[in-house]
């Protein structure tokens, strides 16, 4: 299919035409709401006082629980998460009041004067404490296969190790944010930076306690969402609707950056503990792992990230006992949730953990642990789906042929053979994710097409565009489709009026939903065109085709062209506009037992990443990424390469140097840019290196191009171990890669040569 980059959105962008939420131009009469949240992670609220902030000049008006007009509940998973603080406070952040003033400086001013008196609580930060005082927001979870309590017996080689990964702020260019218009019908019309505009419309509906259609949630495009703004954009949302209903005023709230970080959960931070056992060929036996999931004050997203954590708890290892289980643990942060991988990242951290303590305790190369242990077609993952269109291992070696890992492998112990101050350090990362939201009844999706008279094209879907290249991929599906250029193809915004009950954009699925979605719009469409060229050409409809705009009849060329076609059918009555739906077929999953066949299909790759620590500074530089993945069919290179890029430094940001610091008060000290470091210019990768795996693509994907927004993330990972990865004493020119019987002499016991 034509590679197309539809002018107007990168553009758009780097000219500042883009409208975001706080672009929008503001209606006469605006309100501006802030609100005021907990200084503390834990207590009673004994005494809240507003009345000198309510007296500040500008001043509206300040919104407590008890000015809720519906539910004081914004919990989706579970209803437990008050909109605002009643009489106790679970994190620090909590929104206690709404201030709502003429002026955004005004509310800020009158923030300051609002006095609280509060009766602490103790304050849980750590997810294991959380858990030995049985603060769970779910009962554990445990995904099994085979039988590991047998399988120790049969190990040559059992390893047990701890592996933390902390947060990570979610840093979306754009703050959350919302702008709620009141409508006729005391109905409220709002501009929201969400990733689920159903959820916002949801949240709102029962906070003001109105039915759904009296809330239509617009969102024309995301400064980015990373996952921040899966649930977390609705709170926000509601406030400022919520004040628009009571005030029947224009109500706006950008948030300020300090704002927005002590207010949202993050990634959530894992502790957790594994027990792996190798047989003497250093096949990986069995698996064990228990994940303590620090999910903050409320449930939010937690338990389905934490069911991600489990389903990628083997990352892209075939293991034939797996026992894995995980606990959702309540503490007093704010509410952790969604983040690109969703719960992955920290599953597959801790299996890579365990195998490079194997590797480092036997002298072995984790890079042929890996490699040996990669699944292959039909293998079972622990919830029971068997592995199809596997390219685990396609992955690999093409990584090797194109990079040679051995070639990298001795240039790096020739270089640390001679240098004492630099060392060189090389990791593997594989990576294997699942495609399709983890609870299977999300799996659908909606698009509504205009085929207007003039021959251009309208589409709205239920996807949001977040910086992930969307709406460029929608309008290929349907110029494709129709065969026009693309250029005729507008995205709309997403609107929960034009398109109603949306999944979030998020699972990395949007693209595959809302794109089947919008073909099988458009195909129903074409199809009634056709049906009416072949009247007007005295065909049939199956001799009919649309190439390049031009109608063909039985392959030939006709004077019939886009423009004229869609003009009779206008006139000669035809339907023009057509909504389409898409539910993944094939998928299901039963939690009783916690099996089934969740994913629609997975997607792969393998990195090498190469780094060098300076050892007596203590920094370190990242080399290069050399990396092979899974693209599918790709649609759109530009695209998915941009995916590619952002999510691999995204995910090597988190594992080097993001690091978000709570204090034991719950207190967020990484508050703003100066205290919290992503990667810059600095330090990316010198050179990343990507390579696509040639395949032809997924039937479940759209157009067999597969979803690319999560699992690059994971690549990230591999900066970590390459850094860890220990000087194995090599002497130059051993291009083993392991400290095989040869090199490193005879004698050591533990010592296990891999070369063949
Ligand atoms: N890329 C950009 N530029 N901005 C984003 O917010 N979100 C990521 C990923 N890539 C994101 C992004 C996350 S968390 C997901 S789930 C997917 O994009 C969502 O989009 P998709 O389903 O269309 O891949
Ligand atoms: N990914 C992202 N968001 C989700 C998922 C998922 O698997 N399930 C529910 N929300
Ligand atoms: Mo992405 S974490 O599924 O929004």
């Amino acid at each position: 299919m034509r590679q197309v980059l539809v002018p107007t959105r990168g553009a758009y962008h780097v000219t500042g035409k883009s409208v975001y939420l706080d672009d929008i131009p503001v209606q006469q009469g605006t309100l501006y709401a802030l609100p005021y949240d907990a200084p503390s992670a834990h207590a009673h609220i004994t005494k809240l006082d507003v009345s000198k902030a309510a007296a500040y000049p500008g001043v509206v008006r300040i919104l407590t629980y008890k000015d809720v007009t519906g539910e004081n509940q914004i919990g989706g998973i579970i209803p437990d998460e008050p909109l605002f603080a009643e009489h106790e406070i679970h994190f620090w952040g909590m929104p206690v009041a709404l201030i709502i003033a003429t002026s955004e400086d005004a509310a800020v001013q009158a923030r300051k004067l609002i006095t609280i008196e509060l009766e602490e609580l103790p304050v849980i930060t750590d997810p294991r404490e959380a858990r030995a005082k049985g603060e769970l927001i779910i009962p554990p979870r445990t995904f099994n296969l085979g039988d590991t309590t047998n399988a120790w017996a049969n190990c040559a080689h059992v390893f047990e190790g701890r592996a933390d990964t902390n947060g990570q702020e979610h840093l979306y260019i754009e703050t959350q944010g919302a702008y709620a218009y009141p409508t006729e019908h005391d109905s409220i019309r709002i501009a929201s930076s969400t990733q689920g505009p159903t959820a916002v419309q949801r949240t709102i509906a029962r906070v003001l306690g109105v039915p759904m259609h009296r809330v239509e949630v617009d969102v024309t495009r995301l400064g980015g969402g990373f996952g921040g703004k899966e649930d977390q954009a609705s709170a926000w949302a509601a406030l400022v609707a919520l004040a628009a209903f009571i005030l029947k005023k224009p109500v706006k709230l950008a948030m300020h950056r300090m704002d927005d970080m002590r207010m949202t959960g993050k990634r959530h931070p894992y502790s957790s503990d594994y027990k792996i056992g190798f047989d003497k060929d250093m096949k990986i036996v069995a698996y064990e792992a228990t994940f303590h999931q620090n999910a903050g004050a409320a449930a939010d997203l937690s338990p389905a990230v934490m069911e991600r954590t489990l389903f990628h708890a083997t990352n892209s290892y075939a293991i034939p006992n797996v026992h894995v289980t995980a606990y959702c643990c309540r503490t007093n942060l704010p509410p952790n949730t969604a983040f690109r991988g969703f719960g992955g990242p920290q599953g597959m951290f801790v299996i890579e953990s365990a195998i490079a303590h194997a590797a480092d305790k036997l002298g072995v190369s984790a890079r042929e642990i890996q490699r040996r242990n990669l699944m292959v077609e039909g293998s079972e993952f622990s919830y029971g789906q068997i592995a199809d269109h596997v390219n685990a291992k396609a992955c690999w070696d093409l990584t090797d042929q194109k990079f040679d890992l051995d070639k990298l492998q001795s240039q790096n112990n020739a270089f640390n053979a001679k240098s004492t101050t630099h060392k060189k350090g090389m990791a593997i990362m594989p990576i294997c994710f699942g495609i399709s939201f983890t609870n299977t009844p999300m799996n659908h999706a909606r698009a509504l097409v205009h085929v207007y008279q003039d021959g251009s094209v309208g589409v709205s879907t239920g996807g949001v565009e977040m910086g992930q290249g969307l709406n460029t991929k929608m309008v290929q599906v349907a110029a494709a489709v129709f065969s026009i250029d693309p250029s005729r193809v507008k995205i709309e915004s997403t609107n929960t009026s034009r398109v109603a009950n949306t999944s979030p954009s998020a699972a990395s699925a949007t693209a595959d939903l809302n794109g089947k979605a919008l073909e099988n719009g458009c195909n129903a469409i074409l199809a009634r065109l056709k049906e009416k060229a072949s009247r007007m050409l005295n065909s049939t409809p199956d001799e009919i085709t649309i190439a390049d705009e031009r109608v063909l009849n039985n392959g030939q060329r006709t004077d019939l062209d886009w423009k004229k076609l869609i003009h009779a059918a206008h006139w000669d009555r035809v339907n023009l506009s057509e909504s389409g739906h898409y539910a993944t077929p094939n998928i299901h999953f039963d939690k009783t037992k916690e099996k089934g066949h969740p994913f629609a299909y997975h997607v792969y790759g393998t990195a090498a990443v190469l780094v060098t620590v300076d050892c007596i500074r203590g920094t370190y530089a990242i080399d290069a990424v050399k990396l092979v993945h899974d693209f599918g069919k790709r649609m759109n290179d530009a695209v998915d390469i941009g995916q590619i890029e952002g999510g691999l430094v995204q995910g090597l940001g988190w594992m080097t140097m993001e690091e978000i610091v709570y204090n034991d008060k719950g207190k967020l000290l990484s508050n703003a840019l100066s205290t919290y470091k992503v990667p810059d210019i600095h330090s990316v990768p010198k050179e990343i290196t990507i390579e696509a795996l040639p395949t032809d693509g997924h039937p479940l994907a759209i157009r067999r191009s597969k979803a690319v927004g999560e699992p690059p993330l994971m690549y990230g990972i591999g900066v970590y171990f390459a850094i860890q990865e220990r000087d194995q004493g090599l002497p130059a020119g051993c291009a083993h890669g392991v400290r095989c019987a040869v090199h490193a002499g005879e004698g050591a016991d533990d010592v296990v040569c891999m070369t063949l």
